[in-house]
């Protein structure tokens, strides 16, 4: 049997899921495991909530709370948001988890002893009053370039530049200004691993080509080691005793956590997790912002522990999601909550409509609320939900819901049989070569034909191959079933249940989409339509209500 480890990003415990994480990481995965569940695969998605690192302790110290009780309630809150929206994590932990922090010390430990972590003294922003070091967002100033005011150390939110060094700078808790100390940290040699790096980005793989191209160029350009250490108190401990109360830096053990958590769920099932996770394919969904992290960081550390747990075969990269064709920001408010859109819209809505923007590359995409409503409306209603009341409403009325015996097939007919026959051929290296956005569009050019078909059939009429009709018909409607359910899973279910068939549409085979299943005599369940209409009254609406 196949194996594959899926996993998305792990999401920062540190605010609510938005329309923009979801279109480029979660969805896609989510698709991709479904499908390989269908198609006889032993997958299972794996995620975390990333739970360390300078902002959330700062946040949770302004909110009074502990950082381990602030982070709790975003990996709660964040699974619940994405079980509504309908993503299948088979685990979903956190790097703040114990079998992380041991997983990650023993990696630290191996590095080590590999070679590739060396200690440098560095010059560092303390605050006297508050006596801690202060990295990253601890301290605020102006930004060399753009000259704003109150922007952190590592990130000016105003230019989107990283500065090298900050004017003017102040404490970010108490906004006296720090003084400069010197403190020992560890740094991971990134620079070791050039060579590898390069190998394997110009070996055989299903890595995308023009992301492959530039990260060869970042190599051309010169790595630099990176510090992996920080000098406050939340993060995995550096297990050594010359650097007590230092932890890593965040980017260090998070995606750890990918390993980690997967041994953690596999052990636990009785599955040796090692064996596993060295011969199933690994995929590691992404947005096109961390992939400095995800092509070189991370790699080099599972080269630099001697390939004990194997690199991705799949890193999928897609663009950032606009809002209404500006970047989404959630400090300037401009960004739609997964939670408050599920609040007024199915999932399946969403699902639909996001994957159907979403290309497999880097482009960013753009939700906007019209185009939503009308291709909602459209296609997903006006062309599969029609499709399928039509085929299984007209059953229940001409033949009281019992599914006909064909007879004499005309050439019509044989060319509609045929196109259910393809269907599984047309759809799986779609699938497969993660084409997601063009294998939903062939579901919908599938059931435009079968609309048309049983159009110019007129089985209306009472004529010759009524029947033929009817059941043909039946059958693209248990095709289009299988094939949704990856996309669609809960609209794709109640299609089953109105088909009346046996079992779960989840145990499906994925190739059993293209047979002729359904014995004649068969009776199917009620037949009522699937979706409502979005109105563009109430597409107005919403707007506004987000401030839109
Ligand atoms: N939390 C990070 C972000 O949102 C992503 C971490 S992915 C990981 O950018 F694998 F590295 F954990
Ligand atoms: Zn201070």
């Amino acid at each position: 049997m196949k194996k594959a480890i899926i996993t998305s990003a792990l999401p920062y415990a540190n605010g609510e899921i938005h329309l923009g994480h979801v279109a480029s990481t979660y969805l896609p995965a989510d698709i991709t495991t479904r499908f390989l569940k269908l198609s006889g695969t032993e997958a299972y998605y794996i995620c975390a909530s990333d739970d360390y690192g300078t902002p959330i302790l700062i946040q949770a110290e302004k909110e009074k709370k502990t950082p381990e009780e602030y982070v709790k309630v975003w990996n709660k809150r964040d699974y619940d948001d994405f079980t509504a929206f309908g993503i299948g994590f088979d685990l979903f932990y956190r790097t703040s988890s114990s079998e992380n922090i041991a997983f990650v010390q023993d990696v630290f430990k191996k590095l080590m002893e590999n070679g590739h972590i060396y200690e440098q003294e560095i010059i560092q922003f303390y605050c006297k009053v508050d006596k801690k070091f202060l990295p990253d967002r601890y301290v605020i100033g102006r930004c060399p370039y753009c000259k704003a005011e109150e922007q952190y150390s590592d990130l000016c939110e105003k230019c989107g530049r990283v500065p090298q060094e900050i004017e003017e700078p102040k404490c970010s808790i108490c906004k006296s200004p720090p003084t400069k100390e010197k403190t020992k940290h560890y740094f991971f040699k990134l620079t070791n691993f050039v060579n590898e790096l390069n190998e394997w980005l110009a070996g055989d793989s299903y890595l995308q080509k023009d992301v492959k191209k530039y990260v060869q160029n970042w190599i051309k350009d010169g790595l630099v080691d990176w510090d992996i250490t920080r000098d406050i108190t939340w993060g995995v401990p550096i297990p050594l005793e010359a650097a007590k109360g230092q932890v890593f830096y965040g980017w260090f053990d998070n995606h750890l956590a990918y390993i980690s958590s997967a041994l953690k769920f596999l052990n636990d099932k009785g599955i040796d997790g090692k064996e596993f996770w060295n011969s199933a394919d690994i995929y590691h969904f992404i947005g096109k912002d961390i992939v400095y992290h995800h092509y070189l960081f991370l790699p080099a550390m599972r080269l630099g522990i001697k390939k004990e747990y194997k690199l991705p075969d799949y890193i999928p990269t897609r663009g950032h999601l606009m809002l209404q064709s500006k970047k989404i920001s959630k400090s300037r408010n401009w960004y739609i909550g997964l939670k408050d859109f599920l609040q007024i819209y199915p999932s399946d809505y969403l699902r639909f409509y996001l994957t159907l923007i979403t290309p497999y590359s880097q482009d960013d995409l753009n939700f906007d609320w019209d185009e939503f409503a009308a291709r909602i409306n459209s296609e997903l209603i006006g062309n599969i939900g029609n499709f399928v009341n039509r085929a299984l409403g007209f059953t229940k009325k001409s033949t009281g819901g019992v599914v006909p015996s064909t007879d004499g097939l005309d050439s019509a007919d044989t060319e509609a049989q045929d196109k259910i026959k393809n269907l599984v051929n047309e759809m799986t290296p779609l699938m497969e070569e993660n084409n997601l956005d063009r294998a939903l569009k062939k579901i919908l050019e599938f059931s435009a034909y079968f609309n048309q078909y049983f159009q110019k059939k007129e089985p209306w009429k009472g004529g010759v191959g009524t029947n033929n009709c009817i059941f043909i018909s039946v059958h693209a409607v248990r095709s289009i079933a299988i094939a949704l359910y990856p996309f669609l899973p809960e609209s794709s279910q109640r299609i089953w249940s109105q088909l009346n068939l046996a079992g779960n549409v989840s145990k499906q085979p994925w190739h059993s989409m293209s047979e002729i299943a359904i014995k004649s005599g068969h009776n199917l369940g009620e037949a009522s339509p699937l979706f409502k209409k979005v109105e563009s009254t109430d597409i107005q609406v919403h707007k506004s209500k987000l401030g839109q």
